[in-house]
């Protein structure tokens, strides 16, 4: 059996290797109040201090009662997970609810202790993903017609809690913003090769994106500020049982970040130019291949460093995309960054590594 480190917390993370959870247990490690376990199919090959990864499907859940029972001090448990999808689309209902539905079932059988349970939602809530929806997004907002795996997810939390000791929370986040080179899902890697292929190419700053898109607000969440949102929601008495947006705490409009962008490389602001860059950067390998060689980055291939699909998703959004984070304040969380800056910063320190020009 498994023994809690009697250092307090003990923080279960599913989906332990994703874009959230990364800065997550980064958060939690770093903090001597909790020892953690991470869960994924394929875990890292090193863990940061009081951290021990877990190879789980959480698609079986045999292999999840197995695997998880010995683990009978977990006090929390963060779910991160996430079926695998494809871009912009309905994401599988059946999945995602098997797996935290498994996750669940083999902690709550293991631990008698479970305190809380988090549960990583985001903007689709909303419906960012099918079109215009009523803004800023207030979390009591009426749902879209479903399928929506989060709904299901949320409604199987507060279903499971009613008669138990534990409590959940719920973030919402929108775009997960980091420096995480081993993710290639990322918007900041993949802006930073756009732009050094225009560079490289001779050309300005075009927008790829729809024109709509350009004039509209919008918002990030970084890695790091929704990891600590996330403690202080397991963490908070006002938290318990509530769902909360999670964003940077401002506001951009693309024309405007474009411009900081296009200076941060040296080049001029083009046109609004609407390019499916699924499309537009599939014979730019080569290109890509000169800005490795002439800037002396560490070699990899485009489809290492960009993930087009992802783009093409975000700068579709040809209208205002934009939360209320209010709700999350008034429970004490006054953690907010400055977006336009955020976005450079990440660039920067990209380039530090020389995965970026
Ligand atoms: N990333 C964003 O920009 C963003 C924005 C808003 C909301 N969100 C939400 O945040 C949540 C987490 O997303 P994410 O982007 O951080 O996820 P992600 O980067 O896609 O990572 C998914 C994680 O789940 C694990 N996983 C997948 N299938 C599994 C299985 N069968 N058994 C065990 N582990 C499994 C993966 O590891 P293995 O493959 O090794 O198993 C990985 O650790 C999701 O609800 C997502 O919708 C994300």
């Amino acid at each position: 059996m498994h023994r809690s480190s009697g250092t307090g917390r003990e923080a279960m993370v599913a989906g332990a290797t994703g874009a959230v959870a990364k800065r997550l247990i980064e958060v939690l490690a770093a903090d001597p109040g909790w020892s953690v376990i991470g869960v994924s199919r394929n875990p890292p090959g090193s863990a940061p201090a009081r951290t021990r990864y877990v190879p789980v499907d959480l698609l079986d859940p045999a292999d999840c009662r197995r695997r998880l029972e010995p683990f009978s001090g977990v006090t929390h448990l963060f779910y991160c997970a996430r079926a695998r999808h494809g871009e912009g689309g309905t994401e599988s209902v059946e999945e995602n609810v098997a797996m935290l539905r498994n996750v669940l079932d083999a902690v709550e059988a293991a631990a008698p202790g479970l305190q809380h349970v988090h549960v990583v939602e985001g903007l689709k809530w909303y419906g960012v993903h099918l079109g215009p929806y009523p803004t800023p997004a207030q979390e009591d907002d009426p749902r879209h017609m479903p399928p929506n795996f989060y709904y299901d997810q949320e409604d199987l939390v507060r279903q499971r809690r009613l008669g138990k000791e534990w409590t959940w929370s719920a973030s919402r986040p929108n775009a997960v913003c980091d420096v995480a080179p081993e993710r290639v899902r990322n918007l900041i890697p993949t802006l930073g090769a756009y732009a050094a292929i225009c560079a490289e190419l001779g050309m300005p700053l075009d927008f790829p994106g729809r024109p709509g898109t350009f004039r509209a607000l919008t918002e990030l969440t970084d890695a790091t500020l929704l990891a600590r949102a996330i403690v202080h929601m397991a963490t908070t008495a006002a938290c318990r049982n509530e769902a909360f947006n999670v964003t940077n705490g401002d506001v951009v409009r693309w024309s405007r970040l474009w411009a900081r962008i296009a200076s941060f490389y040296g080049l001029a602001v083009g046109s609004v130019r609407p390019l499916k860059l699924t499309e537009w950067m599939r014979d730019k390998e080569p290109v890509w291949q000169r800005v490795v060689h002439r800037h002396g980055l560490e070699p990899r291939r485009l489809d290492a460093i960009a993930h087009w699909g992802f783009a093409d998703f975000v700068l579709a959004q040809d209208y205002d995309v934009v939360s209320r984070t209010t709700k999350l304040r008034r429970t004490g969380f006054a953690e907010f960054l400055d977006t336009e800056d955020m976005v450079l910063d990440h660039l920067a320190r990209y380039r530090q590594a020389r995965l970026l020009p």
